[in-house]
Order: C-alpha cells, then sequence, then structure tokens
C-alpha cells in the first residue's frame, strides 16, 4: 500500500528551508469590518488568523502539513461519493488541525464573533457550543444569546440533516468529517455575514466532538444541498456566490467570499454545473481533457467521465489544498510535465509529490479543459518552490490509491488568484483570473 506523505521520506538532500514567519501587530487591518455582502476570506496561515502555527514553519513542513490534511480530506470526499464512510486515512502530520480559508461570521444576538472554514463540498453548517465535549476552545454561548433556540423533531430541518436522533423532543445528527466525528444539536440562531443578518437561521450546534479534522469555530458549507447556506438564503443570495483564494505565501493578502448576484464578474467564462443526485452538494464539472503546454495529453475518456452511479468525475473544492487526478489522467499530465523540462535536472519527491527538481526550470503552463471553459493555469498554481527556488515540485498529485479513487478534484491551491463563480440558478461555474488582494 502506498502510505502518500510521510515524513520519512523526505530527501533530506534538498531541504532548503524557507521560513514562513507571520508579522505581528496588524491587528487593526485584521479587525477590519466587512463591507455589503463580501467577507474576507483568510488563509489559516495568515498573520491575522488565531490558527497560524506558534512557531514558524519551514517551507517543507508547511507544504506537507497541508498535503497530510488533504489525505483526510479525500476521504470525506470519497466517503461522499460512495455513499459509505471509508475508514479514515492516519494523515501522521496533524501540526496545525485547522482548515484552509477561514471567514468571519457572527453569531447569536448580541453577537458572538466566530472565525468559520469554508467548505463547498459539505452542506451544513456547524458551530461548536457550549457544553461540548472534545472542542477546542472558542465555543458559541448559546445560553447568552437571546435568539438562539434547539429544533424539535418535528422541525423539517430534522430530516434534512444526517442520521437525525431524537433525544426526548430535541433532534440531534451525528456525523463523519474526515477523521472526525461530530454530535450536534439542530438549532437556529441568527447569523450575520458581513452586513447581512440571517435570522433563523439553522446549524449544527456540535455538542461532542472526536478526531482532529473538525475546524476549531466551526465549518460554513457553501454545497448546494437542503440545509446549506444557499437554500437558507435563497431570497438574499439566490444560490450565487464566488470567491478568491489567496496564495498561501502572500501572508499579507487576503482573499473575498462575496455572496449574491450583485458585484459578479461579468466577464467570466463558464462551464456548466453538473448535478449528482445522490450527491447533490458537490460541485461537479466536466472535464474534458488536460493540456499541458500546447499538447493535449492521452487521457482515457473514462478517466474524467461523469458517472452517476460511481460518483466519477471532476469537482471544484474549496478544501483541498493540491489537485488530485485519478492515476490514468495525473500519470499523463506527469510524463508530458517531465518531458517539457528543458535541461533535465533530476527529477525526485518530496513526500507524495513525485515530480520535483533541485535546479530552476522553466515549467509549461497546464491548462484544464472543461466544457465551454479553457482554465490556462499560470506557474503560479501549478509549482510549489521555496524562495530561494532550490526545490520545484509540480504541485498536484494522484489520487490516493486506498480510497475509493474516482474524482477528480480541482483544488485550492489551483483556484487561488482566480475568482471562482458558483451560479446556481444558471447551473454553470465561472473561473477568471483575478488577483486577490485586499
Ligand atoms: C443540546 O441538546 C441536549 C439534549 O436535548 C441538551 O441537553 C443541551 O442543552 C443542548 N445544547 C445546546 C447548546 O443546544
Ligand atoms: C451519535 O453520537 C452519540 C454520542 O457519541 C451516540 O450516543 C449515538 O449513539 C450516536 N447516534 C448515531 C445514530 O450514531
Ligand atoms: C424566527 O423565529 C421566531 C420564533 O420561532 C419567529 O417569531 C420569527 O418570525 C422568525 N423570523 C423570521 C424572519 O422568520
Ligand atoms: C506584510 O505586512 C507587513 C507589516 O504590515 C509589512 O512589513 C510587509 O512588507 C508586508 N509584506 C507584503 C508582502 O506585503
Ligand atoms: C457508470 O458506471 C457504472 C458502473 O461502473 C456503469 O455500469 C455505467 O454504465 C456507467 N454509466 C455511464 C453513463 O457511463
Ligand atoms: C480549449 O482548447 C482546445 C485545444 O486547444 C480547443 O480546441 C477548444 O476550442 C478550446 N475551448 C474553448 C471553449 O475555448
Amino acid at each position: 500500500m502506498k502510505t502518500p506523505f510521510p515524513s520519512s521520506l523526505l530527501p533530506s538532500i534538498l531541504l532548503a528551508l524557507l521560513y514562513l514567519t507571520p508579522s505581528q501587530g496588524s491587528d487593526l487591518t485584521c479587525e477590519s469590518p466587512d463591507h455589503g455582502s463580501t467577507l474576507k476570506v483568510m488563509h489559516v496561515y495568515s498573520p491575522c488568523s488565531p490558527f497560524r502555527p506558534s512557531k514558524s514553519l519551514s517551507w517543507e513542513d508547511t507544504v506537507l502539513d497541508m498535503a497530510a490534511k488533504d489525505e483526510a480530506r479525500l476521504s470525506y470526499l470519497s466517503s461522499l461519493v460512495a455513499a459509505k464512510s471509508v475508514v479514515p486515512i492516519a494523515s501522521g502530520r496533524q501540526i496545525i488541525q485547522s482548515p484552509t480559508y477561514i471567514v468571519r461570521a457572527q453569531i447569536g444576538t448580541p453577537p458572538q464573533t466566530m472565525l468559520m472554514a469554508l467548505d463547498t463540498s459539505s452542506d451544513a453548517a456547524w458551530i461548536p457550543c457550549d457544553g461540548c465535549v472534545g472542542c477546542s476552545s472558542n465555543l458559541f454561548s448559546s445560553s447568552q444569546s437571546t435568539t438562539y433556540k434547539t429544533l424539535g423533531c418535528q422541525a423539517p430541518q430534522c430530516n434534512q440533516v444526517p442520521n437525525p436522533t431524537c433525544a426526548g423532543t430535541a433532534c440531534s445528527f451525528n456525523l463523519t468529517y474526515g477523521s472526525s466525528s461530530i454530535a450536534a444539536n439542530v438549532s437556529q440562531d441568527t447569523i450575520t455575514l458581513a452586513m447581512d443578518a440571517v435570522p433563523n437561521y439553522s446549524f449544527g450546534c456540535i455538542q461532542k466532538a472526536t478526531g482532529t479534522s473538525v475546524p476549531p469555530q466551526g465549518l460554513l458549507g457553501l454545497g448546494r444541498g437542503p440545509i446549506s447556506l444557499l437554500s437558507q438564503t435563497q431570497t438574499l443570495y439566490q444560490s450565487t456566490f464566488s470567491y478568491c483564494l489567496p496564495n498561501f505565501k502572500s501572508l499579507n493578502f487576503s482573499g473575498s467570499l462575496r455572496l449574491g448576484p450583485v458585484g459578479q464578474p461579468i466577464r467570466i467564462k463558464y462551464t456548466p454545473l453538473l448535478k449528482n443526485p445522490r450527491r447533490s452538494s458537490l460541485y461537479y464539472v466536466n472535464m474534458v481533457g488536460i493540456r499541458v503546454g500546447r499538447k493535449i495529453v492521452d487521457i482515457p475518456p473514462s478517466a474524467l467521465a461523469f458517472n452517476t452511479t460511481t460518483g466519477a468525475g471532476t469537482i471544484f473544492d474549496s478544501g483541498t489544498v493540491f489537485t488530485r487526478l485519478v492515476a490514468p489522467a495525473y500519470n499523463a499530465v506527469r510524463d508530458e510535465f517531465r518531458r517539457r523540462i528543458k535541461g533535465g535536472g533530476i527529477v525526485s519527491s518530496l513526500g507524495g509529490f513525485d515530480t520535483c527538481y533541485s535546479v530552476p526550470i522553466v515549467a509549461p503552463t497546464i491548462t484544464l479543459m472543461f466544457t465551454g471553459m479553457n482554465v490556462t493555469l499560470p506557474v503560479d498554481n501549478i509549482l510549489i518552490h521555496s524562495t530561494a527556488g532550490s526545490i520545484t515540485c509540480l504541485a498536484m498529485a494522484s489520487a490516493p490509491d486506498n480510497v475509493n479513487s474516482v474524482l477528480n478534484v480541482i483544488a485550492n491551491m489551483q483556484q487561488q488568484n482566480h475568482r471562482v463563480l458558483f451560479d446556481v440558478p444558471n447551473s454553470r461555474l465561472g473561473v477568471a483570473r483575478e488577483p486577490c488582494t485586499r
């Protein structure tokens, strides 16, 4: 069995450390309010994030940490696709147990601030609440909110959560997320996103958590299923949102989450969204091919085909860091990529990345080809490298072979500095290049 990204495989010869030193004292900018219907999106490593590591991480540790968390992410996504839970993969490296991108939300009356993780592949929102066993600090104090209520078993929302149970009259549910499981009450309170207050918003109020995948201050599901933010704010946001995710190396930069149709880009290329009724929350698209430089690489159509029965196909996901392609697709891309690196350099591996160079390289662009839309990724979205330039890796990998590997996941590293628009009413997803400055 392949063990992706084990720390022991680090080729120590290649270690050239880039220290990510979070700058201190930028609190004023960190506290700057969100405007209109647009929320600031921060990377967890940004100076404004309380989840950033207390000590600086080396470049390798940063990358390997993110890649390790991807393993849990991929088993979660595969479990959605397979409609059965997959035994989670022990990821080994859990330096920081937090999601990749966070936004600030206010819950309750008076409002309590929570930094919630963005997740386009989850429907429900959940928040760690007072009384929670196994949650980290910073709980939402439901007793301090005058608008908080728990929902009863008769509430329609009780049928929309996974595995609902009734304790007395209160509705609760259990859920597996990555390597974690949670038990939560189905509750309602006002949630305020930027300037928009959403009264009686239904969410999971976490009462018990195990494992290390639960985002410390909750999760904001941006999926399109029944209990999602989109379905609960239908009149306000019309199931439309976009985000621009900042590069994880540009620590000062923040991106944005723009909710609703107002202010969305006009000049943007679209591809149709596909709907898998069995996996209603996932944003499937039809990827028809991949170009490396000018060459369309040879990928068997079955590696890309959308199939509602098996869950196969391609999704856009905000929570996975590095794009994963099923083996026949990844191998074709990687082989052509290697062929295109002039002057060679030594190909080596770094953890689970198998195409790394110890000399500066000139990389070809990679174009993801979708129905109606080609997205040519600039080098910043393809390569990870130390600022010294001493190690450069192709920032993609093969889907892990120990989970149900049918899904191609376009991950957040490949979406950074692009605006990605989810237009559910018109059933389309748009992508336009955009530097995510604040
Ligand atoms: C969750 O539900 C249980 C059982 O009804 C109840 O005892 C507990 O107080 C609730 N907690 C919150 C925060 O809603
Ligand atoms: C949900 O989790 C609780 C607490 O861990 C447990 O007592 C209960 O049996 C679980 N219910 C289901 C349906 O798995
Ligand atoms: C929210 O719920 C409360 C009590 O259940 C109800 O009185 C109120 O009308 C609801 N507000 C909205 C905007 O639906
Ligand atoms: C980040 O912010 C710090 C402090 O505000 C500043 O000194 C530094 O130049 C900024 N770096 C970038 C890349 O903008
Ligand atoms: C989907 O996969 C199933 C199982 O492998 C197969 O029988 C079916 O023909 C596929 N459907 C399409 C439309 O390709
Ligand atoms: C995408 O690129 C391919 C190959 O270069 C080209 O044939 C196709 O027309 C392009 N599609 C769009 C929508 O531009």
